[in-house]
């Protein structure tokens, strides 16, 4: 990324975080105000949340761009037990949202927990999910993009101009007209066997499920790369798939006009193998 470090200008406060979850958000915090704060949205499945280093990563992050405190890893995991201890949730696989407000000069950041299911369904996974691009280019020079901030209307209004024209997920390609990812997933393609996904400098969100399924691509020996990628790379691919915490690996079947067979569990694609990897790796 060349974009500037806006953090640099923004006091980094020292205020505790408050340790409660607390719903009553005062109207002065910033997250009500802007929009500003930071989000993680954490799969939590029978024994328990997934991956929470990599989201406490992503989280520590963006309260360094955004000039905010964190508690240390250990406190953090701590107030996310006791939540799920404490309080009633749905039946694994289940959503954690962990918000971390922006507070104020006189407020305290605040964290916020709240427990939703998850949507997708067998038939999702078994059939694929259609994906359009979208006409908006994303900015790969916002500094939003490498960030999960709580500023999400315009992931949320593309997802929404996709979803109206039938499709479950729309791809955005960044103002050189390279592929980005999805508004609220990364994006894999498969050609001759070998991985591709854009790089995160075409301003993609650095996904926790997108590094992870990296990393057991390269160990299952599957060619990974990692670069710049148009429309017609990714219609002219074998296999589509999205990424995100709580879809894990979702087959596409469609991209635009351009309609892709989803293979059978039993196949030999490389989406099912890694989305069996990568369900090994969560449990
Ligand atoms: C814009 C965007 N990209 C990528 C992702 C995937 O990130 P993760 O795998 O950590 O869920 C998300 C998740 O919500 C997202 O909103």
């Amino acid at each position: 990324m060349t974009s500037k470090d806006y953090s640099q200008n923004l006091p980094v406060r020292n205020h505790p975080i408050q340790n409660q979850p607390i719903q009553d958000l005062p109207i002065q915090d910033r997250l009500v105000l802007f929009g500003y704060g930071l989000f993680e949205t954490i799969r939590v499945e029978e024994h328990g949340p997934t991956c929470l280093e990599r989201h406490y990563q992503r989280m520590q992050q963006g309260t360094l761009r955004l000039g905010l405190d964190m508690p240390h890893f250990s406190d953090w995991q701590k107030l996310i037990h006791f939540y799920l201890d404490e309080n009633p949730t749905p039946t694994p696989p289940y959503a954690l949202r962990l918000t971390l407000s922006g507070g104020s000069s006189e407020l305290p950041s605040r964290i916020l927990f709240h427990t939703r299911t998850i949507s997708y369904t067998p038939a999702h996974y078994a059939h694929g999910v259609g994906v359009n691009f979208l006409s908006a280019p994303r900015n790969e020079f916002s500094p939003l993009c490498s960030l999960k901030t709580t500023n999400y209307l315009e992931n949320i209004l593309a997802r929404e101009v996709a979803q109206r024209a039938g499709f479950f997920e729309g791809l955005w390609c960044n103002t050189q007209g390279f592929l980005a990812e999805g508004t609220m997933s990364n994006l894999f393609f498969v050609q001759a066997g070998e991985l591709h996904t854009p790089s995160l400098s075409c301003g993609c969100l650095p996904g926790t499920r997108r590094e992870l399924v990296l990393e057991l691509a390269a160990s299952l020996g599957i060619t990974v790369h990692e670069g710049k990628f148009t429309r017609s790379d990714v219609q002219q691919a074998d296999e589509v798939f999205l990424t995100n915490a709580l879809m894990g690996v979702m087959p596409v079947n469609q991209v635009g006009e351009i309609r892709f067979p989803v293979a059978t569990e039993t196949g030999s694609s490389l989406t099912h193998k890694l989305k069996k990897a990568l369900l090994i790796a969560l449990t």
